[in-house]
């Protein structure tokens, strides 16, 4: 299985697919060297996305699954056209799933890159599923600087959370949102002290759970599931910069520590 993202970020994916799918391989590949892809034009998007694309179908992965929210707003129709008969899952289309599954009142917030949400992925996903849902979104660039720099809890971290947040749910009661998206890899590990900084009232979804269900339904649809008995399991690592940054910020993200010989470093 090949999963890509512009960084670490992707490996709250990844960690939630190997949990779900523990007889399977996996090969992950993190564009460092050119993250973010969040402030890139979709031009650059595109071309990047494609390239990373293409040296995991050289490795021969059955299956991708494009973790980085900003590609999978932006270029998940090249790359399935790009990919086809390999199929490719993006990682909006599972989030918005999950957002409206967790939403009553049908006001969702969505944060995210400023590419995501200039594009409106999200919200015409989550219009497709649920019409009548108001979706109010706000590109947080910062948090994906902090989420870097391991900075997911203390005062400076919930200063940025209310200066992105707080006017997004400053509305009257009635079109307060209950439900909030991240929409992007870095975010959840910022869940926690979202949380603290918005209380209990709004739920707070990501994409990583239900991306897992939506891969194990492709798998099967497929007929690509890895039969039982068969060994696997294997996650191999791949980016395109430092293998001991990678490393060092990675395992916040994988939920495991990760040594620099752990990461293959490969040109695009
Ligand atoms: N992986 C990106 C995303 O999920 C965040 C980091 C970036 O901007 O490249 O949108």
């Amino acid at each position: 299985m090949g999963v890509f993202d512009s960084g670490v970020g992707g490996l709250t994916v990844l960690r939630a697919l190997a949990r779900a799918l523990p007889g399977e391989d996996f090969l992950y590949l993190g564009d460092t060297a050119r993250l973010p892809y969040g402030t890139k034009s979709p031009e650059s998007i595109r071309r990047y996305a494609l390239q990373a694309a293409a040296l995991l179908r050289e490795r021969g992965v059955k299956c991708l699954v494009v973790a980085c929210n900003t590609a999978s707003a932006v270029a998940l129709d090249e790359l399935a056209a790009e990919f086809a008969p390999v199929p490719v899952l993006g990682v909006v289309e599972p989030g918005a799933a999950a957002a409206c599954a967790a939403t009553r009142s049908g006001h969702i917030a969505v944060v995210a890159t400023e590419s995501t949400v200039r594009g409106g992925a999200y919200q015409s996903a989550i219009h497709r599923r649920r019409p009548d849902a108001t979706v109010a979104s706000r590109a947080c660039p910062l948090f994906v600087a902090l989420a870097e720099e391991g900075w997911t809890d203390g005062p400076v971290v919930e200063a940025v959370i209310h200066r992105y947040l707080d006017d997004l749910f400053a509305t009257d009661a009635a079109a307060h949102p209950d439900t909030l998206v991240l929409g992007c890899t870095h975010f959840p590990v910022l869940a926690p002290a979202i949380r603290k900084v918005l209380g209990n009232g709004v739920a707070i979804v990501d994409s990583a759970e239900t991306t897992a269900a939506a891969l194990a339904e492709v798998l099967d649809a497929a007929t690509l599931r890895r039969p039982a008995g068969e060994p696997g399991g294997r996650i191999e690592l791949m980016a395109t910069d430092s293998a001991e940054r990678f490393a060092r910020v990675g395992g916040t993200f994988l939920g495991r520590p990760l040594v620099p010989a752990d990461v293959e470093v490969v040109d695009l």
